[in-house]
């Protein structure tokens, strides 16, 4: 698996991130897919793909408990572009069984609860969205948390068995906030607000200015918990 990744970023090595994105939906037609959360770097990417009519096929994670301002930005997108955006709900019984036996807000009681909930909420649907998919797509960029300083491009997702590629990996927030602005892009206006991520809305809040980029999302949890299982690294 090495060799092959390393043949595969030697090729887009040289390629910007909307040439990378269409060299590789032309590499794996049809098993290519894109996860939004509708923050600003997946807009980003949620612009190059449908402004140039890239086929990758785009998905979110609807887990529910999404800001009233992410849902404005999500229809905004499918007005702006008209083009689908494929909805992941949890699975309805998981869902209701969780909530009749602990109540709506059991994240908050313990870190098992809260993994139970993010399980339930995005990883099971992440499993269905990623099959039959050979390469993911995502918005993740170096500078978001250190863990992710360690992280490459492009990289193998052992859990779930596929190339993970993150298009704008090394862009700084200001080329992220320049691009949006170039081309007039839809945004959570959240970020405006000292969110620089953004999760569900009982599990985000703001930050302080010079405070980490993730320091608002499971604020109450240890450091070392916090971690939802859609990016696991080795
Ligand atoms: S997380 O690990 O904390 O949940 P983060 O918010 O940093 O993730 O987002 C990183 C990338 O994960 C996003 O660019 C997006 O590709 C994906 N992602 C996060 N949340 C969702 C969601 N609800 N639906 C789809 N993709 C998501
Ligand atoms: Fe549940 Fe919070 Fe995880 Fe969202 S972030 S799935 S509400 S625990």
């Amino acid at each position: 698996m090495e060799a092959y990744l390393d043949e595969i970023a030697a090729q887009i090595k040289e390629l910007g991130p909307i040439e990378a994105i269409r060299f590789l939906a032309q590499k794996f037609p049809g098993q290519i897919t894109f996860s939004t959360s509708f923050g600003w770097e997946d807009q980003v990417i949620t612009d190059m793909i449908f402004a140039n009519d890239i086929p990758v096929k785009v998905f979110t994670l609807e887990t529910g408990r999404l800001f009233p301002e992410t849902y404005y930005v999500w229809n905004r997108t499918l007005e702006n572009y008209q083009k689908p955006i494929y909805a992941y709900y949890p699975d309805a019984a998981a869902l209701e069984e969780m909530i009749s036996k602990k109540g709506p807000s059991s994240f908050y009681e313990s870190v098992e609860n809260r993994k139970e909930c993010c399980n339930i909420r995005k990883i099971v649907p992440l499993k269905r969205a990623l099959a039959g998919n050979k390469l993911w797509v995502t918005g993740i960029r170096s500078e978001q948390s250190l863990n992710r300083h360690d992280m490459s491009n492009l990289e193998w997702d052992e859990q779930n068995q596929l190339i993970k590629f993150h298009p704008i990996f090394d862009w700084s927030l200001d080329e992220v906030k320049a691009y949006i602005k170039k081309n007039n892009i839809v945004y959570n206006t959240l970020h405006d607000k000292g969110f620089p991520s953004i999760g569900c809305a009982p599990c985000t809040r703001a930050v302080a200015p010079g405070e980490d980029f993730r320091a608002g999302r499971w604020w109450w949890e240890d450091q070392s918990k916090k971690e939802c299982g859609l990016h696991v690294t080795a």
